[in-house]
């Protein structure tokens, strides 16, 4: 039988995170795992629509915080879980790091309400690999502003950044073995190797815990 196993991209607007998912997902494909790629906020209808609306209209923190949270629910119900429970290999862009980042971070929400929501939301499911594309907010902006037209977190200053990137770091704190901290200042190509790298360990991992060694 295979394991599934559960992989969230995170990092701030620009690091260049998405980009590596197909070919994160065609990797892992030639390696026989099956694969489902999917996004939050988002990845289900519901999920899909609240997207929309978090990206789209004004709100506080705390609505953003509610809507993107009742987006994973579903997502994790209705997707998720019944993938991972397929063994199939999840490839996540996003989750709930981004949640203590952005809105915990970036917009002061509280992290004891983060965490109590997480826990009800989730039950414990935390990926068994983040990959976290970690660049300078300078120059994410810069590579933003070069590339397309920023939405309402895009267009948010270079100081939100900084406490975003904050937040994704207490979060790799507090759960380092979950991390693979990828330094995305580099060229694609070897931002693409650290990404591969990491999968690589995953994988020998799983199969050896699927071995009982
Ligand atoms: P993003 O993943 O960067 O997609 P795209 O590449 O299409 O821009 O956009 C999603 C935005 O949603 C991103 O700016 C961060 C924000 N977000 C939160 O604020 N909280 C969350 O919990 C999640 C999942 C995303």
């Amino acid at each position: 039988m295979t394991t599934g196993a559960f992989i969230t991209f995170e990092g701030i607007d620009g690091a260049g995170k998405s980009t590596h998912i197909e070919p994160a997902a065609a990797w892992s494909r030639a390696r026989g795992r099956t694969v489902t790629t999917t996004r939050e906020p988002g990845g289900s209808p519901l999920g899909e629509r609240v997207r929309e609306l978090v990206l789209g209209l004004p709100m506080d923190g705390v609505t953003e915080t509610l809507l993107v949270f009742a987006a994973r629910r579903d997502h994790l119900e209705t997707a998720i879980r019944p993938a991972l429970a397929r063994g199939e290999w999840v490839l996540c862009d996003r989750y709930s790091d981004a949640t203590f980042a952005y809105q915990g971070g970036g917009r002061g929400v509280s992290l004891g309400w983060l965490r109590a929501l997480e826990d009800e939301v989730q039950h414990g499911l935390q990926p068994d690999l983040t990959l976290w594309f970690d660049l300078d907010p300078a120059v994410a902006a810069r590579r933003r502003a070069a590339a397309r037209a920023a939405d309402r977190f895009e267009a948010e200053d270079v100081a939100f950044f900084e406490r975003v990137r904050d937040g994704y770091e207490r979060r790799r704190l507090a759960d380092p073995g979950r991390f693979a901290c990828i330094d995305a200042s580099r060229e694609r190509e070897a931002v693409w190797r650290a990404v591969e790298a990491a999968l690589a360990a995953l994988s020998e991992r799983m199969t050896r815990s699927a071995a009982g060694r």
